[in-house]
């Protein structure tokens, strides 16, 4: 592939691009796993996960390697074998967030193209990042534990030992041993699928997945699941089906099942045929850390998308969207993370835009970037990450929105989704099942369209992009200004002007019914908009709650906002808000509750951490400890 560097604009920002992960202390670019074999068995009363991790790797550094480092956290490590035979292994100093090099000298000088097999027995420890233990009191019925696992971005490495980048991709094979139905992001092959699963008795789950996939995307739930297929799409090859705690099974299905099949299919026809085969969702406990993950075959999800009203199916389409990108495409290191949130949330914004309507692709951009990370750096679509910084802490929406909207203004820019959508599927032809840089992914932009009938006017158009400045420019303005359907969002915005009158006049006039046509998504508008005006006084927040019942409504999107602007106002709602977060682990509804608490009444944001703490999520729980400044 040829750079047109005739029409890359030069890098103002100088901003050397470097593809090296710093998050790994794996010798990932001299040797790279290729296949991973897991036998582990689960054990629900030490609440461990002990067994066997058998890496395939090939050497691919040219002058041959001496030694293997991989990646582990928090992990005991009894014993290594390498080729069949028994190996030394020395483990470094802990890191930080990024753990132990687990380093392993190969008796021999391995060749370029050698192929090396490294054995390692081991044992999760209770330090997991990874896992999430739970008790049967914090599962819907009560009667069984339950377990899952959230890996990205750099929490596999506390599940087993191995190269943990997203530049490395690797099948693999799993035996899991438990006794609860076992679910893993592959496809199951025994026991066999139309099998029942039985509660309470030892069985071998065996998975397998044939897809190359990085380490962050291997991921084990276990506990009281029962599933149901979505209904079949005609002349599809792939199946979708949810999986959840039983006694969620109805309203899981209910609110998923029409919408699941029907996304990947629309996402075919936009993208290219899915090839993992199976897509299902698995609905997870309260304590789920994240909306959605996309784990190969099996996206996890957060039970409070269970709202009832279908206004949170932009989740799954946003996990189905992962398929092609972050699974198919992925990045070289977590600096290029928007290669994965970008894309896919343009995909995932077409998906919708498909279901509901051209006014229905839109953005909650404009308000979206008011809320990002403060600290410029991050503010950056390419940030660049030092040696073992943790990538969660750039975790923010600028990956997602200027990420999306910058591909939004590139379909503009060449003419419209027609012309842009053959581009798509080359770029996905072209790098799917590697991991790239966004240089890679701009050259392949500007040769791609360099090579069509009318190439220079592409390149001319191309080349009036500022890419630096989109790149690795920061602030919270887009550097273009994009235009929106704004039907939907106008209702909101005379509604939202309304109350910002009210602080001045005496006498209201609102009722119920100025939101009763709003679709949650519309009173999320709403209130975002509101969160944006200057401070409430504590009388118009209780009139807002009284008149549209917002601190009483069953959509977590809808409560979170409604405390939100609530606990800016003051104290009044912080009882309301503390009782409500403490089954809330998710970070997008937990983190926020806990640092507005922090402000207006510290002693009860602390209390309630500290009495709850053992619900949420290692990650969430670790995040949370840091906004309020507690120890654990
Ligand atoms: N891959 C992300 C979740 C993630 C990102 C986990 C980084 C760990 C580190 C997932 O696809 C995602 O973006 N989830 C969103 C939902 C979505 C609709 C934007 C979430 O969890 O809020
Ligand atoms: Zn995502």
């Amino acid at each position: 592939m040829s750079f047109s560097t005739a029409y890359a604009p030069k890098n103002q920002h100088s901003i050397p691009q470097d593809d090296n992960d710093l998050s790994t202390h794996a010798n990932y670019r001299d040797i790279r796993t290729t296949h991973v074999d897991l036998d582990w068995t689960i054990d629900w009363k030490s609440q461990l996960i002990h067994g066997s991790c058998t890496l395939e790797l090939e050497v691919t550094a040219k002058d041959g390697v001496e030694h293997i480092s991989l990646d582990e956290s928090y992990l005991d490590i009894s014993a290594v074998e390498v080729d069949g035979q028994d190996s030394k292994f020395t483990l470094s100093d802990r890191h930080g967030v990024c753990g132990r090099e687990l380093r392993i000298e190969l008796a021999n000088m391995a060749k370029a193209g050698d192929q090396v097999k490294v054995k390692i027995q081991y044992s999760t420890t209770k330090d997991c990042t990874t896992l999430g233990w739970l008790n049967p009191v914090q599962t819907k019925s009560g009667d069984w534990p339950f377990l899952y696992s959230q890996s990205q971005a750099i929490h596999a490495r506390s599940l087993l030992p191995c190269q943990d980048t997203p530049a490395v991709k690797a099948t693999y094979a799993a035996k899991v041993k438990s006794t609860l139905p076992a679910l893993m992001s592959g496809i199951r092959v025994s026991p066999p699928s139309e099998a029942k699963l039985e509660l309470g008795k030892e069985i071998e789950y065996v998975y397998k997945q044939p897809v190359a996939i990085p380490s962050y995307l291997i991921a084990i739930a276990s506990g009281e699941l029962a599933y149901r297929e979505c209904p079949k799409q005609e002349g599809k090859n792939w199946k979708t089906g949810i999986w959840t705690e039983p006694l969620m099974l109805d309203a899981a299905y209910e609110e998923f099942n029409a919408d699941t099949p029907k996304f990947v299919a629309a996402a075919e026809k936009f993208a290219s045929p899915y090839e993992f085969g199976v897509y299902d969702v698995l609905f997870l406990p309260n304590s789920f850390p994240y909306g959605g993950m996309e784990n190969s075959c099996l996206t996890f999800a957060t039970p409070t998308v269970l709202a009832g009203d279908k206004s949170a199916v932009d989740l799954v389409a946003h996990e189905i969207s992962h398929s092609w990108f972050g699974n198919g495409i992925g990045c070289a290191s977590w600096s290029h993370f928007w290669l994965n949130e970008g894309w896919t949330t343009y995909l995932e914004r077409l998906l919708v835009g498909d279901r509901e309507g051209e006014a229905a692709r839109r953005t909650d951009l404009k308000d979206g970037l008011a809320l990002l990370q403060s600290e410029p750096r991050f503010q950056r679509l390419v940030p660049s990450l030092q040696q073992f910084e943790d990538p969660d802490d750039a975790f923010s929406k600028v990956p997602y929105e200027k990420g999306s909207n910058f591909l939004l203004h590139l379909e503009r820019t060449v003419g419209g989704l027609d012309i842009f959508l053959p581009y798509l599927r080359d770029y996905f032809k072209t790098f799917n099942h590697t991991s790239i840089t966004t240089d890679q992914w701009k050259e392949h932009l500007f040769d791609y369209f360099g090579k069509q009938e009318n190439g220079s006017e592409f390149q001319r158009k191309l080349g009036q992009v500022d890419f630096d400045e989109w790149i690795y420019g920061s602030g919270l303005d887009l550097c273009v200004d994009l235009q929106y359907d704004q039907s939907l969002a106008e209702s909101c915005e005379a509604l939202s002007q309304k109350w910002d009158a009210a602080r001045e006049v005496k006498e209201t006039s609102f009722t119920s019914h100025d939101v009763e046509s709003f679709s949650t998504q519309q009173k999320v508008v709403f209130l975002d908009k509101l969160d944006a005006q200057p401070v409430f006084p504590a009388s118009l927040i209780s009139l807002l709650d009284n008149t549209y019942g917002f601190g009483k409504n069953d959509n977590a999107e809808v409560r979170l906002r409604f405390y939100q602007i609530a606990l800016k106002s003051g104290p009044e709602y912080a009882e309301d808000a503390a009782k409500w977060v403490v089954d809330k682990g998710r970070m997008k509804f937990c983190r926020p509750i806990f640092r507005l608490l922090k402000q207006q009444t510290p002693e009860l944001a602390q209390k309630t951490f500290m009495e709850h703490k053992d619900f949420y999520h290692p990650i969430a729980r670790k995040m949370i400890a840091k906004d309020l400044g507690v120890d654990l």
